[in-house]
């Protein structure tokens, strides 16, 4: 005979649901939590979450969505995370980046429920990786520095909260324009010339990996917590070894250097995170070749 489980699951607020980030963790929180996702422009329908369309820079509508949900915990995956668009549209992406999550805190604060903030690696400036958590921040692109501004604002109103820095992310979106990844595959497979960095080194993640690591974090520590994977790889090397995992034989990865290469926001080489304090909370990140060979099933 099957037991009813009975037991009412706790409730996820997730920002940026439709996001890359956001999907993934919204389609994994999905087993232990009755997760409510947050989309604006690109709603989403993704099985079992309850979308909700919320521009979250409008904070009477960030506050109503608060009390519409009645959050147990939240995860607040959304941002303007393209660095050359914050590089030339400083106001509108510090709304999102910044405003909006020094709210979200405080929201969270008033309600004495979890936060997780998810940042980025981009708050280093690259020469002196790997990077722990503990080290001196210095962003050198506007992205990054929204980054340590929404990380001070964030943890000075709800000190509890945590702070997922994360690497950059591999792995699937069902939008296919979502994931740099995916759009890379499209084009090696298309024979396209894909222009790739022998110089810029980063320690590559698993999108479900952080979306793990994140729910993870969730509730467990307070503080800031890097989420990496465990290998430094070049963008070049990298993609390289996808090529072969995907078995595309005469995909045209083109090697460059990132001084060769016009960039609207400057570039830091080497970002490597340190992830050795999450592995000592039990967080697990895959090796690239295990992630590529499963990915290599579905995209
Ligand atoms: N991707 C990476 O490799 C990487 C690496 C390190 C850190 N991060 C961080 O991880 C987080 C997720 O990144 P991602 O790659 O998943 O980004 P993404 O795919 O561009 O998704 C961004 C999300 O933010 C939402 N959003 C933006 N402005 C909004 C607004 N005003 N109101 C409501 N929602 C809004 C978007 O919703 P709509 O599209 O529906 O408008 C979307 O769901 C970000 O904080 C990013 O900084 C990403």
């Amino acid at each position: 005979m099957k037991q009813k489980n009975n037991k009412k699951k706790r409730r996820l607020l997730v920002t940026g649901a439709s996001g890359f980030l956001g999907w993934n963790i919204c389609t994994i929180a999905h087993k232990s939590w009755d997760v409510f996702g947050v989309a604006f422009y690109n709603s989403i329908d993704i099985v079992g979450i309850n979308i909700n369309v919320v521009d979250l820079t409008d904070y009477s509508g960030l506050k109503q969505l608060f009390v519409d949900v009645v959050p147990d915990a939240v995860v607040h995956a959304a941002a303007a995370a393209n660095t050359s668009y914050c590089q030339v549209n400083q106001t509108e992406s510090h709304k999102i980046n910044v405003d909006t999550s020094i709210n979200i805190a405080g929201l969270c604060m008033e309600r004495s429920i979890p936060l997780v903030f998810v940042s980025t690696d981009m708050v280093f400036d690259g020469l002196a990786a790997p990077y722990k958590e503990d080290d001196p921040v210095c962003p050198i692109n506007v992205y990054g520095e929204q980054k340590v501004l929404a990380e001070n604002g964030m943890l000075k109103r709800c000190p509890e909260m945590v702070v997922c820095r994360t690497s950059i992310m591999f792995g699937y979106h069902p939008e296919r324009s979502r994931s740099w990844f995916q759009k890379n595959v499209e084009a090696m497979r298309m024979h396209q010339d894909v222009q790739l960095f022998v110089d810029e080194y980063r320690t590559f993640l698993s999108v479900r990996d952080a979306a793990s690591g994140i729910l993870l974090a969730l509730g467990n520590i307070s503080g800031i917590l890097h989420l990496s994977g465990d290998e430094r790889v070049s963008r070049y090397d990298f993609a390289r070894l996808a090529s072969g995992i995907f078995h595309i034989d005469n995909a045209r990865l083109i090697p460059c250097r990132v001084a060769d290469v016009p960039v609207t926001a400057p570039r830091a080489k080497d970002l490597s995170l340190d992830n050795s304090q999450a592995k000592a909370f039990g967080f697990m990140p895959s090796s690239i070749v295990i992630e590529l060979e499963a990915l290599s099933g579905i995209i």
